[in-house]
């Protein structure tokens, strides 16, 4: 009986340090407050609101997310639909690989959830984790989900979203994990060898492009000789580019391009200001012609070769 008393009081001890340890980890694992949600767009440090100042020239302006909790959300989705809000609460339910509903309390549900639709995550989400939410409140309407997100709306089929109907949905830019992963954030493909040589030739036409405009307004033989030379070389690689992906419509398109930069040498070689603007016009126009083919621009703003 005494033994079993004291075996009973050291399991009663051990009990207490395991929930005092527990306690402690549990408090100490809390990730930061929501009003500084750990994404790129707090670079500008606590307080500095504007996201602009922080964005990225070449990136899409993004609007300034107000922190929300998630049970205000959901009790009135109404008042938040077109904002962008940060949420940190917790990961209740996976719906699809990816999208899940939020749940403000980690312990029960509260029943108030609302549900994240994100691009892209990268790894799987864990239930009953924690994540900071960034993104734009939509209605649960599959006509108003396609339109903030064509690319997405596969990612919650219709029968889950007739489930769970005037829910709101948070479509998510980031998805932030505790180990500060943003599990939504866009990566861009890996470029080929003969990508990232197109993608240096159309940089150096981008401003040479510009300094040869210049030039050319200001009658400055000079500055269009120095720029038409970038040009010429330039498009010869172009040229190349779509001559080996056997694409001959962009191959011409070079073609031409390269034809208009040599006029315009001649041109302004021979004091002819006229007929360089001329061929700056046509040259200006291969540009809008490729582009518009051949071109596209990536979620991050950034460039690339379109895909067929
Ligand atoms: C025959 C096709 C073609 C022509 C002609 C062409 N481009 Fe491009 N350009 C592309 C493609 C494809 C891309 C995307 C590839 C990339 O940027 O990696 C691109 C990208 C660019 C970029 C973005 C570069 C970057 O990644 O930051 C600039 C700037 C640019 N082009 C300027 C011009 C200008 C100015 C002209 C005309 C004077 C021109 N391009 C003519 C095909 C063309």
């Amino acid at each position: 009986m005494r033994a079993m008393n004291v075996q009973h009081h050291f399991g009663g001890l051990a009990l207490c340090a395991a929930m005092t340890i527990w306690i402690v980890a549990v408090t100490a694992q809390q990730p930061p407050p929501p009003a500084q949600p750990p994404s790129n767009q707090s670079a500008g440090g606590p307080g500095n609101a504007s996201p602009a100042a922080a964005a990225a020239p070449a990136a899409p302006a993004r609007r300034a997310a107000i922190p929300a909790a998630a049970s205000s959300i959901a009790a009135k989705p109404e008042t938040y639909y077109g904002q962008y809000v940060t949420v940190y609460a917790t990961v209740e339910k996976l719906l699809s690989p990816t999208a899940f509903t939020l749940d403000q309390d980690k312990s029960k549900s509260t029943g108030q959830e609302v549900i994240v639709l994100a691009p892209r995550l990268h790894e799987p989400l864990e239930a009953n984790t924690y994540v900071t939410v960034i993104g734009e409140v939509v209605k649960s309407d599959a006509a108003e989900i396609a339109k903030v997100a064509k690319a997405s709306a596969a990612g919650l089929p219709a029968a889950i979203l007739a489930q769970h109907s005037g829910r709101a949905v948070i479509f998510a830019t980031s998805v932030v994990r505790a180990d500060f992963n943003d599990l939504a954030r866009f990566i861009p493909p890996p470029m080929s060898p003969e990508e990232v040589v197109l993608d240096k030739a159309m940089k150096a036409v981008g401003g040479a492009n510009g300094a040869l405009r210049k030039g050319v307004d200001a009658s400055n033989a000079e500055l269009v000789k120095t720029n038409t030379a970038i040009l010429a070389k330039a498009f010869q690689e172009t040229e190349a580019f779509w001559a080996k992906r056997g694409v001959a419509e962009a191959v011409k398109v070079a073609q031409v391009a390269r034809a208009a930069v040599d006029g315009i040498d001649k041109a302004a070689a021979a004091g002819n200001w006229n007929d360089a603007k001329t061929h700056n016009t046509t040259l200006g126009q291969q540009c809008a012609s490729c582009h518009g083919s051949f071109r596209e621009r990536l979620e991050d703003g950034s460039f690339a070769v379109k895909k067929k």
